[in-house]
């Protein structure tokens, strides 16, 4: 599955530590995580690996615990997870489905007390809230799969709920119907009138093997990871679908219950849960003391492998239902558990070959070609190096024998050499000299290591990308010119660069696979309907390398037009609040290379043209500095619609409420939100008020 897409995340991931700009660090990690938060929950798509997600959201959260004045409102660590998706109904949970915070062991470390200090730590927080010496624990596998809430009403299935963002998820009721081991009818005599069962769903390494095997002899692309599997057949829209998945569900707790049944542990309600025909996994065991955890932790990290389903970790909770009550909850995860996570798996391989790929943004990353091994149930033939600096620092050469590591299953990365089996013709390896796609220049920024492609719109390597982005919503907005029809349409040799969407014609369009007159003519439509756009849009679809969304308004603003930005000195772009030496400096960059001016002059040439930004106009008194969430269907704007003209008239808009939001505008079926703006006392508004207020 290490495809150029997932390599070409790592340039996002970096974060500039030796800046000193610790607000900087703090937005882009916000702003990377919530990304990365999106794909995952809404997309079923790992951009980066899990354990480079904990070590960034742990980062990130250090920063925001010393430096909480610049914590944003919209931190992933306020939050539990992603968002909703719109094809199944959405529905609250009644008992937020939370997450559990992470701890790691050093496993370098031979001693005991500083591998398990997060652990020694935990252990020691959760007696002294509870005032005792030893505390007992339910210790389970953290299986690797997808979360699901059952609801049984008088021990009938009622309604299957997937997490989604912890507060609302979607009723995927019908498609846990055909989930095997579920029972959809509760084998007791007189069950309890009410019963939340909470668990994962997984797929079982042999049947996903399976799968996949099945997959390439009908020549169909392969399944990424047992997880996506998983979650991507729960988000089947055709049960049909669903139930030729080998879905398998352990159940790990008891949300809630009606009074007819009682538990005093967390162990009663597996026992009880096992008794009712749910699947429990063997490895759920007491431990009574520090030690015991040490030990479970040590036995299932050992027995991973020959697991028969994947797992990351393990999660202790305190056994006893009453303590938990007593330590509660903080902002998005129970004090009472914690998951404890394994490192990512290793395997040795040999490197057959170092080739260099060129990612979206043009970063050039050199991926080891290496003999297939099969780690954590999937075969891995390529896997990244980094960059030049790491390969001479872990001094890799060509036939080394490596050891690979499938960090939380995506991105498999060459972790070190065994110089033991270096033979005398192990070849060094450097980057090239120009972009190996086009030739153009390469830039490697002042502290960074990553070199990058100058060609930006001209690369060939990033065509595809770079014109999806243009045409992309939040960009010039092509409806109908979506990723699917620019691969078709680049494949075709009809545009390389976005100024050519320009030059398309109903003529070349409608003899074209899978179009015909009517997509032909609308795509045309679309094509002539947005060539008068904003000068803050425009920027933003260029794609400059950090120029996102926020930024390309701020230039917008602060120039006025696209000629006055090209020609602009770096000390001017520094004069602008929120933009930095890096941001400045990549601005410059884009515009020097002279394929990217050639395509501008093109566009505009070609028709396209910007109204004029003009910053008093952009004031508005009830809007502007004020912090909205959108909750709802709203009847005559959407989501993006509403959320752009806020912030055109310089307003914010947040996916969670908060003590700080301004006003929530709640739409039809409004969520959870709804909710919590009551319970803050948060303005909440209709659309009808929400019109008034634009006025
Ligand atoms: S207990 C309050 N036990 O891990 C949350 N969770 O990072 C109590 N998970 O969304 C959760 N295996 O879906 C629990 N044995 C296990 C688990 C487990 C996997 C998932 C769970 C949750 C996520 C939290």
């Amino acid at each position: 599955m290490q495809n150029k897409n997932n390599l070409d995340l790592f340039e996002d991931v970096e974060i500039n530590d030796t800046s000193g700009h610790i607000q900087k660090q703090i937005n882009q990690l916000t702003k990377d995580l919530i990304k990365y938060n999106h794909f995952y929950h809404d997309k079923n798509q790992s951009l980066i690996s899990d354990e480079e997600y904990d070590q960034l959201f742990r980062k990130l959260q250090n920063l925001e615990t010393k430096h909480p004045e610049f914590k944003r409102k919209d931190s992933p660590t306020n939050i539990v997870g992603g968002q909703v998706l719109t094809e199944f109904t959405q529905e609250h949970h009644i008992i937020p489905m939370l997450s559990l915070n992470n701890i790691f062991s050093d496993m370098n470390e031979k001693n005991e007390e500083l591998k398990y200090k997060e652990l020694i730590q935990f252990n020691k927080r959760i007696c002294d809230s509870l005032n005792t010496s030893n505390v007992t624990y339910l210790a389970c596998p953290k299986y690797d799969g997808v979360a699901i809430s059952l609801l049984y009403e008088k021990g009938i299935l009622i309604k299957a709920l997937t997490r989604g963002d912890g507060f609302t998820g979607e009723n995927v009721t019908e498609n846990i119907k055909t989930v095997k081991n579920i029972p959809k009818l509760l084998s007791e005599k007189t069950p309890p009138k009410l019963l939340e069962v909470r668990g994962e769903i997984l797929i079982f390494k042999d049947d996903f093997s399976k799968l996949n095997t099945q997959q390439n002899e009908h020549g169909i692309k392969q399944f990424a990871n047992p997880r996506n599997l998983a979650s991507g057949s729960l988000r089947q829209l055709d049960s049909n679908i669903t139930a030729n998945r080998p879905l398998h569900f352990f159940a790990y707790s008891i949300a809630q219950n009606s009074k007819d049944i009682e538990f005093k542990t967390f162990h009663e309600q597996l026992q009880y849960l096992k008794k009712l025909n749910f699947d429990i996994s063997d490895y759920c065991q007491l431990a009574h003391n520090l030690p015991e955890l040490i030990h479970y932790y040590e036995s299932i990290l050992h027995k991973r492998n020959n697991l028969a389903f994947g797992i990351d970790g393990v999660v202790y909770k305190v056994d006893k239902i009453t303590n938990q009550e007593e330590l509660g909850y903080v902002m998005r995860a129970p004090r009472f558990a914690i998951a404890h996570k394994f490192p990512a798996e290793e395997i040795e391989s040999q490197i057959l070959d170092i080739i260099v790929q060129v990612g979206r943004t043009g970063a050039l990353t050199p991926v080891a070609k290496i003999k297939p091994v099969f780690v954590g149930g999937v075969m891995v033939s390529n896997a990244t190096l980094h960059n030049q600096d790491e390969i001479q620092r872990k001094d890799i050469r060509i036939s080394d024998y490596v050891t690979v590591r499938r960090a939380g299953d995506v991105i498999p990365e060459v972790v070190k050499v065994n110089l033991n089996k270096r033979s005398s013709h192990a070849k060094a390896f450097t980057m090239p000299q120009t972009c190996p796609v086009c030739n153009s220049h390469l830039i490697k920024e002042e502290g960074e290591i990553i070199i990058r492609c100058s060609a930006g719109l001209y690369c060939d390597a990033q065509k595809k990308q770079t014109i999806s982005h243009f045409t992309s919503k939040l960009a010039i907005n092509i409806s109908g010119l979506g990723e699917k029809i620019v691969n078709q349409l680049v494949d075709s040799n009809l545009i390389h660069t976005p100024a050519d969407i320009y030059t398309l014609t109903f003529e070349k369009l409608e003899p074209l696979e899978r179009f015909g007159k009517k997509k032909a003519d609308n795509l045309i439509k679309a094509i002539n309907k947005s060539k008068i756009t904003t000068l803050a849009r425009l920027i933003y679809a260029l794609g400059i390398r950090h120029v996102g969304e926020a930024t390309a308004k701020d230039l917008a603003l602060n120039f006025g037009s696209l000629d006055k930005l090209i020609n602009a000195p770096i000390n001017e772009l520094l004069e602008i609040h929120d933009i930095g030496e890096v941001v400045a400096t990549s601005i410059v960059d884009f515009f020097s290379e002279k394929h990217n001016l050639q395509i501008i002059e093109k566009l505009e040439h070609l028709g396209l043209t910007y109204t004029k930004t003009n910053l008093s106009s952009k004031y508005h008194q009830n809007i502007s500095n004020k912090t909205f969430v959108l909750t709802g269907t709203l009847v005559d704007y959407s989501r993006e619609e509403a959320k752009a003209i806020i912030e055109e008239y310089g307003g914010k808009v947040t996916n969670s409420v908060s003590k700080n939001t301004d006003y929530v505008v709640a739409g039809f079926e409004a969520g959870s939100k709804f909710d919590k703006a009551n319970e803050l006392g948060i303005t909440i508004i209709n659309e009808a008020q929400f019109k008034n207020l634009l006025k």
